[in-house]
């Protein structure tokens, strides 16, 4: 069925973008290399990611994971970054649902333990973010998380991410089904 609306964004317009380097505070966010791999499965190791992730990670599951952001930038369905600090990989965050018919995607991140408390996450939710508004052209980003999360749940407002509301029962994790915070930043939003 034909749509009534145009495009958000042009289709045609992430896949003709180089994927970018973003530098924020001493943080370099990069597109993945394929031996980033064992820092993911190293970072699967950690409780909290599998808890809040909901998933574990052997080599090949990470090879594929880390390989499969290229296919996705150049399909225009999502967009991967390592997080880097000091030359060492310490997190990930990633647009993973790009709809660029409306403009929107939600939005995934994670920091190794050791690197945590520096800011990194919100760095690089606002990195990311800025770039999705003002340069592919987003309408609307969301992040969701446990309301068992509280670090999430700083990291999202400090990044300008306003809480929306409570999605009641919305997200089944290991122990069981939890209530989840919506965020979203709206383009032209001033945080
Ligand atoms: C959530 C996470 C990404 C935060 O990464 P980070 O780089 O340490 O975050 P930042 O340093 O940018 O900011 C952390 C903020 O959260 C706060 N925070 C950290 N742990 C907290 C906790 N347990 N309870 C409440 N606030 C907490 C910090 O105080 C800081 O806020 P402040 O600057 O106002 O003091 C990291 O803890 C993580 O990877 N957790 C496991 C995976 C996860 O939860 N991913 C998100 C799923 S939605």
């Amino acid at each position: 069925m034909p749509r009534l609306t145009t495009p958000a964004i042009t289709p045609g317009t992430q896949r003709d973008l180089t994927q970018p380097v973003l530098d924020a505070d001493g943080l370099r966010l990069r597109p993945w290399h394929v031996d980033d791999a064992a820092v993911v499965v190293t970072a699967y190791e950690d409780s909290d990611i599998r808890r809040w992730h909901t998933r574990s990670m052997n080599l090949d599951e990470a090879t594929a994971w880390v390989t499969s952001w290229a296919g996705r930038w150049h399909g225009e369905t999502g967009a991967g970054w390592a997080l880097v600090r000091d030359g060492a990989v310490v997190g990930q965050i990633s647009l993973r649902s790009l709809d660029h018919g409306d403009g929107r995607s939600d939005i995934s991140y994670w920091v190794l333990p050791q690197a945590r408390g520096r800011g990194t996450a919100t760095a690089a939710l606002t990195a990311v973010s800025t770039w999705a508004f003002e340069t592919l052209g987003l309408h609307r980003i969301e992040v969701d998380h446990s309301v068992d999360n509280p670090a999430s749940c700083r990291v999202a407002t400090r990044a300008g991410f306003r809480l929306e509301g409570t999605k009641r029962g919305d997200a089944l994790h290991a122990d069981g089904w939890h209530d989840m915070h919506l965020h979203a930043r709206v383009a032209g939003d001033v945080s």
